[in-house]
């Protein structure tokens, strides 16, 4: 379908502001040239009854004068007081005939009007259309004196006045353009202001304000600009700080779980394994049939182990203050291509110097490394998986920053296309160090995790990795 194409608004007013503005000044052109043709026409209209006046006065004098005047009709006299260039008057009998006409010539035209005009001027308005008056001898009409100007000299008038305005319309037109842009401009200025808040809303910055305008159109939206922002940050700080607690609690859970796990439910399949050790001791002696059932029990109990040590591991992460981030992480990697038989492919590059990071920035940095794998397997269907950390100053004030980098070859779901905790906490803990995150499609295909958390000298980091630690 056909859609109008951006233009700034300031243009778009000052072009209608134009045009409403031609249509007017054409609606003057259309009345001044109505206004030439009426006027000569009254002109022409006098100027037919007078001839008619006359004629009747002599036909009365042919009737009662013995000595008639030389001939009828004698349009002269008619003609030396009322000639104009161009005018011509005649008189017509009843039959139809013309029995006398006088034209004046008209002086040779300076200018002549465009051939164009001069047909639509003809089609308009007959500019060589006469006047008529009835001659009347006692009571009965003897003919009819006509008077009319020659189309050629009504054209020209018509065009005269009208070569007059033009100049002065269009100077008016491009004077109201130039000045009605003027003032929108002025007056629009403000909304790049409101444009610019938007921005920074839309990037995340919760503290962009609207200054007061003279305006009332647009102090109304700038009020409701400040109540919307003033609404968002509340909510995105009790959000935060709801997603944050959750993030504590959880890690709270999955250590106390753990710990159960490992201190109960741990010993107990120790036990059963002894147990069953001890018993196949006794029935080897004893009751030799039972021998296979023992090793049975011993077995599944020692299955069971493996699968709690995995449960574990998962639900709490390797002791990453013993082992380093660098070891816990290529063990994560390790466990990943353990568990998918190589499908998908994990790969791991760590930059060097990464044990050196706080033990709170890697208990998180380990976190997300978790759930932006999970996610990359169980959203993605990537058939290559691809974890990068480094080390790095940071552009512009110097300070360290870690950078993590998760990206998968397999297709690109919309972050927040559905409604997870995963991505949110992520995000989360990289606020609560002072960092960022980014999620987005990857520019060879799938999705592109990037988080990046300063280290040292940038005071909230400073408060963040005090805060996490
Ligand atoms: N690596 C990825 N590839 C493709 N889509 C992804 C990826 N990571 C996340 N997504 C998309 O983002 C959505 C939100 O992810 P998030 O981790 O927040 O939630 P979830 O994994 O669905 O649930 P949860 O993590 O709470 O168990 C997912 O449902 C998925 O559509
Ligand atoms: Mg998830």
């Amino acid at each position: 379908m056909w859609t109008l194409p951006r233009w700034d608004l300031k243009y778009r007013l000052t072009l209608r502001i134009g045009l409403v503005s031609a249509l007017c000044f054409a609606a003057i052109c259309a009345y001044v040239l109505f206004d030439i043709d009426h006027t000569a026409h009254v002109r022409n209209q006098r100027i037919a009854e007078i001839t008619a006046r006359t004629l009747q006065l002599q036909q009365n004098k042919l009737h009662w004068v013995n000595s008639p005047p030389a001939g009828f009709p004698e349009l002269d006299a008619v003609a030396a007081a009322a000639m104009v260039p161009g005018l011509c008057i005649a008189y017509r009998t009843i039959d139809g005939a013309v029995q006398q006409r006088i034209c004046s010539g008209a002086e040779a035209l300076a200018e002549h009007p465009p051939a164009a005009f001069a047909s639509v001027y003809a089609w308009l308005f007959d500019p060589s259309r006469a006047a008529t008056q009835p001659v009347q001898f006692r009571d009965r009409q003897t003919g009819e004196a006509l008077a009319w100007l020659t189309a050629d000299v009504m054209t020209a008038d018509a065009w005269r006045e009208l070569s007059r305005l033009l100049p002065v319309l269009g100077t008016a037109l491009l004077l109201l353009c130039v000045l009605a842009h003027a003032a929108m401009a002025r007056a629009l200025r403000p909304t790049r202001l409101i444009r610019a808040g938007l921005e920074r809303i839309a990037a995340r910055d919760l503290s962009a304000r609207l200054p007061p305008f003279d305006l009332a159109e647009l102090s109304a939206i700038r009020d409701a600009f400040n109540q919307l922002a003033d609404g968002l940050q509340t909510a995105l700080a009790e959000r935060s700080d709801l997603t944050r607690r959750l993030i504590a609690l959880e890690d709270d859970e999955r250590r106390h779980l753990a710990r159960e796990l490992h201190d109960e439910f741990g010993q107990s399949l120790a036990a059963i394994r002894a147990l069953a050790a001890s018993v196949r001791h006794s029935a080897a002696r004893d009751c030799p049939d039972v021998v296979g059932e023992c090793d049975t029990i011993a077995l599944t109990a020692t299955r069971m182990m493996e699968t709690l040590r995995g449960t574990l591991v998962r639900l709490r992460p390797p002791d990453i203050d013993e082992l380093g981030l660098a070891a816990s992480l290529e063990g994560l990697i390790a466990g990943w291509n353990r568990r998918q038989h190589g499908l998908p492919r994990f790969e791991i590059r760590l930059s060097d110097g990464i044990d050196r990071v706080p033990d709170g920035v890697a208990t998180h940095i380990y976190r997300i490394a978790q759930e932006a794998l999970t996610n990359a397997v169980k959203h993605a269907g990537a058939t290559r998986v691809q974890l990068q950390l480094a080390l790095g100053p940071t552009p512009g004030h110097g300070a360290s920053t870690m950078t993590l980098e998760v990206g998968d070859d397999g297709t690109a779901n919309e972050a927040g296309s559905r409604s997870g905790f995963g991505l949110l906490g992520m995000r989360e803990r990289a606020l609560s160090l002072g960092g960022e995150m980014s999620f987005a499609a990857g520019a060879q295909g799938g999705s592109q995790l990037r988080i990046v958390i300063p280290l040292v000298a940038s005071p909230q980091s400073e408060t963040a990795t005090e805060r996490a630690a």
